[in-house]
């Protein structure tokens, strides 16, 4: 169980208040899928961070259910490799004193070879691309076998062609393991391609709740994805670009 209510996140910059997040109230059911969108700026990365514990929240409450606190794996939105260690004790970083180094070493390539990298497990973070360690630091976040996976725009920095097989890769792993999954992005097709739910994001809250009954492998050009594309997508564009950051303000009625 993961419940937020009434969170808010306000931070000073410059000598003026910044709302980053107000009055936030969503419920994650456990092994659900859900995409969060919206425009740079809007107080996805913050949400994610109040959601990883990372991040205190200025008001407002978290649930996380009777068990304790979850297993919970994160892909930031940038790499964040430790320059100084290679691919495989990167991705095991987290296992360290938990596991034999034979069965750690056999985890790690194995979530390696998740995210189509196996052939680097001894390579150091300063040799690969961007994308190659954006997808290290999803091996790193699949490893720990979360029960709460929180990836910020982890495909952003990928070609289309490896961001697509990562998606289904994603959708694989949450269908066999069934971790509960939020995932942002600013891109309203990933959004649709992925989650059972879409929450629409604009100046710190969440104005937009879709739940999506589409079987997966889900088709970009399909009629149905794509007319919940185009409907989010001229919601969020409808919404006016905040003239302070993050001021709170109301939207339009979203179109028919
Ligand atoms: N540590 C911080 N200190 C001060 N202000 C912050 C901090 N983190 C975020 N903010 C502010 O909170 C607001 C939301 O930021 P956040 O990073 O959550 O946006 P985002 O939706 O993730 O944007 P992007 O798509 O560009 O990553 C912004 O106005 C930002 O300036
Ligand atoms: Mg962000």
């Amino acid at each position: 169980m993961l419940e937020l209510s009434g969170i808010g996140r306000r931070y000073t910059v410059d000598g003026s208040e910044v709302t980053a997040l107000a009055d936030v109230t969503l419920d994650f059911p456990p092994g659900s899928f859900t995409t969060v969108v919206g425009r740079s700026g809007c107080g996805k990365t913050t949400l994610l961070r109040i959601l990883a514990g990372l991040e205190p929240q200025s008001e407002g409450t978290i649930r996380r259910g009777s068990e304790g606190t979850p297993r919970i794996g994160v892909v930031f939105q940038e790499a964040r490799l430790m320059p100084w260690l290679d691919v495989r004790r990167n991705v095991g970083f987290g296992l360290r004193g938990r596991l034999s180094a034979g069965a750690m070493e056999k985890r790690c390539d194995e979530a390696l070879a998740l995210v189509g990298l196996d052939a680097f497990s001894g390579a150091m973070p300063g040799q690969l691309s961007g994308g190659m360690a954006q997808r290290v630091a999803i091996a790193r976040a699949l490893v720990l076998e979360p029960q709460l996976l929180l990836l910020d725009e982890p495909f952003a920095a990928l070609d289309a062609f490896t961001r697509r097989a990562m998606q289904n890769e994603l959708v694989a792993i949450w269908q066999r393991r069934r971790p509960t999954i939020v995932f942002v992005t600013h891109d309203v097709e990933e959004a649709v391609l992925l989650g059972e739910q879409v929450l629409e994001m604009h100046a710190g809250r969440v104005v937009g709740h879709q739940a999506l009954n589409l079987p997966h492998p889900r088709d970009p050009t399909a009629a149905e994805t794509n007319l919940h594309r185009r409907r989010i997508l001229a919601r969020l564009m409808a919404a006016p670009r905040p003239s302070r950051p993050n001021r709170p303000e109301t939207l339009p009625e979203p179109a028919p």
